[in-house]
């Protein structure tokens, strides 16, 4: 059986990547592909048992290496418990953030820097990488008046100041650059309706699979 694609959604806050993970997942099934859709810090028990240690609670919670650990220690349970299966069983898998997240906003925005990010990623995930990842794009502001406009228990993040958004905006853009075959970024100022669109047209003509 052939394994199936792997598509991660990435962006800052109020970007609206569960949304469109929701979206694409339900295109999947109805162009007859068996789709997994999953998100990240979480994803499977223990993994969602430490997403609440990180989006929970007070800003300066963890120590910034620390805080890398804890997203990679969620990632490996989640690879190992969910994609990895579903993958190997011909799934697809649509999630809502993964690697680039930890590399953009604790990288990038909590400046632990490229490098260290890099070994912690080989080590833990090793070759493994999506066969997609759409960025969504916003300025920070505006991302942050939407995520504001929902705002729960889980606004840990949300709650750090603007400098370090803009970091994390800056880095997915750099991302992007720097692996261009890889990575697409689209526009999320965008209606639902079109940047959704804009999705499914690049997994149908990177991956093939669905109609766009
Ligand atoms: P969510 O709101 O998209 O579910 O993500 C939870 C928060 O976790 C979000 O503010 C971004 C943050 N995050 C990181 O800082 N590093 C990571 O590696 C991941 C996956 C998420």
């Amino acid at each position: 059986m052939a394994r199936g694609k792997f598509i991660t959604l990435e962006g800052g806050e109020g970007a609206g990547k569960s949304t469109h993970a929701a979206l694409l997942g339900e295109g999947l099934r109805g162009a007859g592909i068996d789709v997994v859709v999953t998100r990240e810090p979480g994803g499977a028990p223990g993994a969602e048992d430490i997403r609440r240690l990180l989006v929970e609670g007070g800003v300066s919670r963890w120590e910034p290496v620390t805080e890398a650990l804890l997203h990679y220690a969620a990632r490996r349970e989640h690879l190992v418990h969910t994609i990895f299966p579903a993958l190997d069983a011909g799934r697809w898998v649509v999630c809502d953030r993964f690697a680039d997240s930890t590399m953009a906003y604790q990288g990038y925005g909590l400046e632990l820097g490229r490098d260290a990010i890099a070994r912690l990623h080989e080590w833990v995930v090793g070759d493994f990488a999506p066969d997609l990842t759409v960025i969504l794009d916003l300025p920070a502001d505006s991302g942050l008046e939407r995520a504001a406009a929902k705002a729960g228990r889980e606004d840990r993040y949300e709650r750090m100041e603007r400098d370090f958004h803009g970091r994390v905006r800056d880095g997915f853009l750099d991302i992007a650059r720097r692996a261009p075959e890889r990575c697409a970024v689209v526009d999320a100022a965008q209606s639902v309706e079109e940047v959704q669109k804009m999705i499914r047209t690049l997994v149908q003509k990177r991956l093939g699979g669905m109609a766009a």
